[in-house]
């Protein structure tokens, strides 16, 4: 899809269809509200007084009208869709407008689509949610689907935006950045475990990170041997695939940050639980257990477009969790990177196992400040529901800029307790540590024991089990993957201070 950005009058833009956005009016106000709103009402000789005063379309959030052949405009439609309160309108708001009204025209094959922007709303940050809401509402999870022609058939060819802001062209750059990382991440994500293993996602970020000017490097089975990442490898023993922890490098060209962020991404291709093998039914959604890895991917090719001033390199230890012959046991004690022995008390807890690894990696090669995201546990869907990323850490300052950028980037997030009396869950009496607690919170003890290999180093937790994978579509959203996190990713780095 196209990117375009138009400062002609909204009447003569010559579009499919034009999308103006419409606020919800005050308790008994008359008036319809935002410039091009007010324009479009104009042109067409009061419709959207009409549909506001009949209430057919009252503004509410993402409540949508179509009128074809509007009378004074050159467009040939005009889609009208409400804003809700004006007070209440941000960003994530825009980027959910746009979303609906994209998904809503694609599917009735509109190929060439503008929206309006009202002269307050025409900042940078609008710009972009409006963008990336566009792109990411494109998606469909359709890739392996043979019949081209329904495909092509519902492209949007050009997303244009109209208005007349002087940071319209910056924020629909930065708009069209992020939308494309997003869904780079969701593609990833949405592969199957066949086509999808360790070997090929590796391979998919080494094509990734030649193509936006990144470091890339990957750790063979044989090296991570010589390392001694013991728990890694135990997971990885039972699959025929090869293990792989790929890492991928941006360094600013110019920076007096001394600062280091390394993002850890759980890249577990495909989850069958191991020998403590999970139940049938649903099984197969776990493919999206490597979304925490495309995520941190997805943010790097961001990055390495929007160019932050620090450095920061992605960490993604990726397996295959399976059940074969050389599988791990129930009762088997590994010894990770780090030196401590891990009682493998349930093969299914195996995320922790990969990424405990890599987080004593990412300290050796120097990183200051730790955040990973991880499919990590069923717990978390538990307690959070869908609907927020469950947040960790082991240093409030730090995690409360990361709930920052979240809230900037509209990506739900809520912060977890990890009070030192949780450690007592976490006793093995032959080993360091169980990779297991008891039957009580569950998201709480796997990101306890992440912790023991964290500290000191800063850092944050994020549990996106819940929140990776939309099960039911949502009016601006497809079904599957959502791509979470990699938006906070790339705001906290382009927002980074020491
Ligand atoms: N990948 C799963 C977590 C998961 C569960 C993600 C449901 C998405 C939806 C993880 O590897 C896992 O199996 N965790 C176990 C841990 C348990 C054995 C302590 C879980 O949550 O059941
Ligand atoms: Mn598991
Ligand atoms: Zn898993």
């Amino acid at each position: 899809m196209q990117i375009l950005v138009s400062k002609q009058p909204l009447e003569l833009v010559d579009a499919a269809a034009l999308i103006v956005p419409v606020f919800q009016r005050p308790e008994g106000g008359k008036e319809v509200s935002g410039a091009a709103a007010q324009l479009a009402n104009e042109k067409t000789g009061g419709w959207i007084q009409e549909l506001l005063d009949s209430g057919e379309c009252g503004g509410k959030l993402l409540e949508t009208a179509l009128l074809p052949r509007p009378a004074g405009l050159a467009a040939r439609r005009l889609l009208v869709i409400g804003a809700g309160s004006r007070e209440k309108f941000g960003p994530t708001e825009m980027r959910k407008l746009a979303g609906t009204a994209l998904r809503l025209l694609k599917a009735k094959k509109v190929r060439q689509v503008a929206l309006a922007l009202d002269g307050d709303l025409a900042g940078l940050a609008f710009a972009s949610a409006a963008v990336e809401g566009a792109i990411a509402g494109g998606y469909e999870p359709d890739r392996l689907k043979t019949d081209q022609k329904a495909k092509d058939d519902q492209r949007v060819e050009s997303f244009t935006i109209v208005g007349a802001g002087g940071e319209i062209q910056a924020g629909a750059d930065r708009g069209r950045i992020l939308g494309e990382a997003q869904n780079f991440t969701r593609d990833l994500v949405n592969e199957p475990g066949n086509r999808l293993t360790p070997t090929a996602l590796a391979d998919a970020a080494r094509q990734m990170a030649v193509e936006q000017g990144l470091e890339y490097e990957v750790l063979s089975a044989d090296r991570m041997k010589q390392l001694g990442m013991g728990a890694l490898l135990g997971v990885a023993q039972g699959s025929a695939e090869p293990p792989a922890l790929i890492i991928v490098r941006y360094k600013p060209g110019q920076s007096n940050s001394k600062a280091h962020i390394g993002l850890v991404g759980k890249g577990v291709t495909f989850d069958t639980g191991g020998i403590s093998i999970k139940p049938a039914d649903g099984m197969e959604k776990m493919k999206y257990d490597m979304a925490g890895g495309a995520a941190v991917l997805g943010a790097m090719r961001a990055l390495a477009q929007l160019k932050p001033a620090v450095t920061v390199t992605a960490f993604v230890p990726t397996v295959e969790n399976m059940p074969g012959s050389r599988a791990q046991r129930p009762g088997d004690i590994v010894t990770s990177l780090a030196g401590k022995t891990i009682e493998v008390l349930n093969t299914d807890a195996e995320g922790r196992l990969i990424l405990c690894d890599a987080i004593e990696y990412a300290k050796r090669l120097g990183c200051t400040h730790l955040v990973d995201a991880a499919t990590l546990t069923g717990a978390i869907v538990v307690a959070l529901g869908h609907i927020n990323v469950g947040v960790f850490s082991n240093e409030e300052g730090f995690r409360q800029r990361l709930l920052d950028s979240a809230r900037a980037e509209g990506e739900k997030m809520w912060p977890m307790p990890l009070d030192e009396e949780y450690k007592e869950l976490l006793k093995s009496p032959f080993a360091d540590l169980p990779n297991i607690g008891t039957r009580w919170g569950g998201a709480i003890t796997a990101a306890m024991f992440l912790k023991e290999f964290a500290d000191p180093t800063p850092w944050i937790h994020l549990d996106i089990a819940g929140t990776a994978w939309n099960d039911d579509l949502k009016p601006f959203l497809a079904k599957g993957p959502t791509g979470v996190a990699m938006r906070t990713f790339v705001n906290l780095a382009m927002n980074w201070k020491d």
